[in-house]
């Protein structure tokens, strides 16, 4: 049986659906709900929903965690719980740390203990710091900036480690910008407060705010914004059932990183959701947030390599299918 944490949350859940579309598969969902939505599993249908096992509870909780391994008898983890917000990892670092690295490091006790090795862990392209060229491969030096991206750097160093002490069979997903939302419409993003910039686009779109907060517009780049690399959230989900399906073959320590390997400036994705919406969008312009870099976009040959993935999403589809989810939100 497969464990998932955090899967009430945004690419959680949609990790679950995808997962559970194999006839007869059943998980386990361990979220505490901080961020996830019970909504969200509940959304998928009773069909869906009566095969998710959901377990309201932290990933610290050591006695719960491991009654649920032992109860359903796992033998493999999807770790997606933990705190994913750079500004307010800044400000906060020992949540981040507590929640994060400590979390992570109970959850990973526990599999140890019961002899569960095989696990895929939500990484990001934040442990890379500062790109020094671009795109980024997994080969670019790791130097985490944010609290937040050395919370993720610190949990692939622990998972290295089981890997070489303990046997573990280890995948650490490296996610660029996880965005858009299941083409059903039945789940999609919603966090409180929401940052990342689509769905505020389209918050923008929809009038629920004033206008888009741009931060610089003074960065080298064609048209002066930062560029990002957003990838579809159901992409991210296909490539975490290929990264389980090679740890069911052999056992690896690999990081691989996600994105589309094609960036868009904060002003293409505005244009392309006025385009897609129909919509005007009012955008002020302020001064560049710090820590914030001119261009992350991902080099994902390994991912093509050693999964044979290849986002199916373009930028234009990934706005559609969040305006889409935005229109109609369920939670
Ligand atoms: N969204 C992105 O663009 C992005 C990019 C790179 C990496 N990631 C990573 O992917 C993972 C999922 O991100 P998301 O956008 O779905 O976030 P999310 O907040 O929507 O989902 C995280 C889920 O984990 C749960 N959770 C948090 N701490 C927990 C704990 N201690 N015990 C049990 N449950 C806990 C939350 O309730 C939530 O349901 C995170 O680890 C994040 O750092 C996200």
């Amino acid at each position: 049986m497969l464990l998932v944490t955090g899967g009430a949350g945004y690419i959680g859940s949609h990790f679950v659906k995808e997962y559970l579309s194999k006839p007869g598969s059943e998980v386990v969902v361990v979220d505490n709900l901080i961020e996830g939505h019970r909504r969200a599993l509940h959304s998928l249908g009773d069909e869906l929903t009566k095969r998710i096992h959901l377990i309201e509870a932290d990933i610290a909780d050591e006695r719960t965690v491991a009654d649920a391994m032992e109860r359903y008898y796992v033998d493999s983890v999807m770790h997606f719980a933990g705190f994913c917000y750079v500004g307010d990892s800044e400000a906060e670092p020992s949540r981040y740390f507590e929640n994060n690295v400590a979390g992570s490091l109970k959850l990973f006790k526990v599999m140890d203990a019961l002899g569960v090795k095989k696990l895929v862990f939500s990484s990001s392209c934040a442990t890379y710091g500062d790109p020094q060229y671009a795109p980024l491969d997994e080969l670019h030096p790791q130097n985490p900036v944010s609290v937040y991206g050395l919370t993720k750097y610190l949990i692939e160093q622990a998972l290295w480690s089981y890997g070489r002490t303990k046997n573990w069979s280890t995948v650490c997903l490296r996610y660029f910008n996880a965005a858009g939302a299941d083409e059903s419409g039945l789940i999609g993003e919603s966090h409180e407060p929401e940052t990342h910039l689509i769905p505020r686009v389209l918050k923008a779109a929809k009038g629920e705010i004033d206008h888009l907060e741009v931060f610089g517009d003074d960065y080298e780049t064609d048209d002066g914004t930062c560029i990002r690399d957003y990838v579809h959230v159901n992409d991210l989900a296909d490539a975490h059932i290929r990264a389980l399906d090679l740890l069911n073959v052999k056992t690896y320590s690999e990081a691989i990183n996600l994105g589309t390997a094609d960036g868009a400036s904060v002003k293409r994705v505005i244009d392309l959701s006025k385009e897609v919406t129909g919509r005007d969008i009012k955008v002020k312009y302020s001064k560049r947030r710090p820590g914030d870099v001119a261009k992350l976009v991902a080099n994902c040959s390994k991912a093509k390599e050693l999964l044979g993935w290849q986002p199916k999403y373009d930028l234009r589809k990934t706005i559609e299918t969040a305006w889409n989810w935005e229109q109609n939100r369920r939670y």
